[in-house]
């Protein structure tokens, strides 16, 4: 088993020398001593984030109320601005994308745009596997449409408890179904949904397709335009490091501009008449409509220089190194840690084309061991009731950290180190 781990070692080390993202590590301020795994929850502050924080600081207080129109850039147009930069990551074009609010603000946002019951096609498609807030908002979408979510939300069951069947949702759409409403990359196992075939089969049926792909951008290219999705939103602080409850972003697909949004607030106007105060809201012909409120600049400008990064080094790139380290990690996992008594298995799909930014880690005492993890200053995150997740983000992690991991995961079980460690879990895992 030594002689395996270290074999493991220089393959780690030897990965590192070649890999083409090695300079993007130095951008980023890695927490001291630390070993940060958990960039699918929250991504670190990098130099140039940090740097585009402090220049919003500085315009503020240079420039006060000046600020919307002569900051660098200004924030009159930042969430467009931004919204341009990040269509590139998602194969959008540049105003089909646009940065504004919340996650799950977002959800209900075009949600209250694309949910349109009518006649017998009053039904959401999601999955069982979804993150709760998102399962929270369709069914209150639902609701104030005078329905029940128990007839008209339709929870796809997964047959393992951690991965779905593209082909089985695909079966649910049908004439009684108005809108699908999917995840990307499923928190917990890391499985990446086949997200052109499910717009595929939803159009085919008149369903209407839309996306939560927190969890995939920033780590796995997307092709909106190209697969037709009707909308997508997702978060900026998890692969896009833009800072805890940063500001999100959505993507309205051109052929819906006209439909205009159905939550409607002043910042969705037409910018060049914004200020004419006019009670007749008359809302902006692209993805730029569905904003609600003023753009929150200090969540916002951490962006400009994370965009920035993701950029320079592209997707592709990013994509390549990040499964270069999942499958790395994979096959460690198999190696060194599934055989007694170590016990661990891999709960992520083994398909590169099924497998987003993560790996979960599966072990029965996952939650005692992420303890032990970080009382060792390495920082994954648990999700219950056995996963430990591991995100390898190719900006900032490194194959031979994943093989400490790895040398950490073994000591903690041959020393029973967890068992020091309370069963009760924290309010934040
Ligand atoms: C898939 C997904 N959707 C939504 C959220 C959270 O939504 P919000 O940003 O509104 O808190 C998370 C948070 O981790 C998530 O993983």
């Amino acid at each position: 088993m030594e002689k395996k781990l270290n074999i493991f070692r220089e393959r780690a080390r030897e990965l590192d020398r070649q890999d083409p993202l090695r300079r993007f590590r130095k951008r980023f301020l890695i927490p001291r001593g630390v070993i940060y795994l958990d960039g699918n929850s929250l991504g670190l502050l990098s130099r140039d984030a940090e740097a585009g924080l402090q220049k919003a600081l500085r315009s503020w207080r240079d420039l006060g109320i000046g600020g919307w129109l002569e900051a660098d850039p200004p924030w009159f147009y930042l969430a467009e601005t931004l919204g341009a930069q990040c269509a590139g990551l998602v194969g959008a074009a540049a105003d089909e994308v646009v940065m504004s609010g919340t996650t799950t603000g977002n959800i209900h946002a075009l949600g209250a745009t694309f949910y349109r019951p009518a006649g017998r096609r009053t039904r959401i498609v999601a999955d069982e596997l979804d993150f709760p807030t998102d399962i929270y908002a369709l069914k209150s979408l639902i609701r104030l449409r005078g329905l029940d979510p128990a007839e008209h939300l339709i929870l796809v069951p997964s047959r393992d408890g951690r991965t779905l069947d593209e082909k089985e949702i695909a079966g649910h759409f049908n004439e009684t179904v108005a809108m699908a409403f999917l995840p990307s990359v499923l928190y917990r196992s890391g499985q990446l949904l086949d997200l052109e075939f499910l717009t595929r089969r939803a159009h085919e049926s008149g369903v209407v397709a839309g996306f939560d792909c927190s969890h995939s951008v920033g780590a796995v290219p997307h092709e909106f335009d190209r697969w037709n999705v009707d909308f997508a939103l997702w978060c900026s602080y998890k692969y896009l490091n833009g800072g805890p409850g940063a500001t999100a972003f959505l993507y309205v697909n051109r052929a819906h501009f006209e439909r205009g949004p159905a939550l409607a607030g002043w910042f969705g106007s037409v910018k060049e008449r914004q200020f004419d105060m006019s009670l007749d809201f008359e809302p902006a012909r692209n993805a730029g409509g569905w904003q609600i409120s003023s753009p929150s600049i200090l969540s916002s400008a951490p962006l400009l220089g994370s965009l920035a990064i993701l950029r320079e080094a592209g997707i592709a790139a990013v994509r390549k190194k990040s499964l270069q380290m999942t499958r790395f990690l994979i096959e460690m996992t198999d190696e060194l840690l599934a055989p007694e008594p170590y016990g661990f298995s891999v709960g992520t799909p083994r398909e590169e084309s099924r497998r987003g930014g993560h790996v979960a880690l599966v072990h029965p005492e996952g939650w005692r061991i992420s303890e032990a993890l970080r009382a060792r200053g390495v920082i994954p995150d648990f999700r219950p009731s056995d996963i430990i997740r591991i995100a390898p983000v190719a900006l900032y992690n490194t194959h031979t950290e994943l093989w400490t991991l790895v040398r950490h995961l073994r000591e903690i079980v041959d020393a029973r180190d967890y068992e020091r460690f309370p069963t009760e879990r924290k309010p934040i895992s």
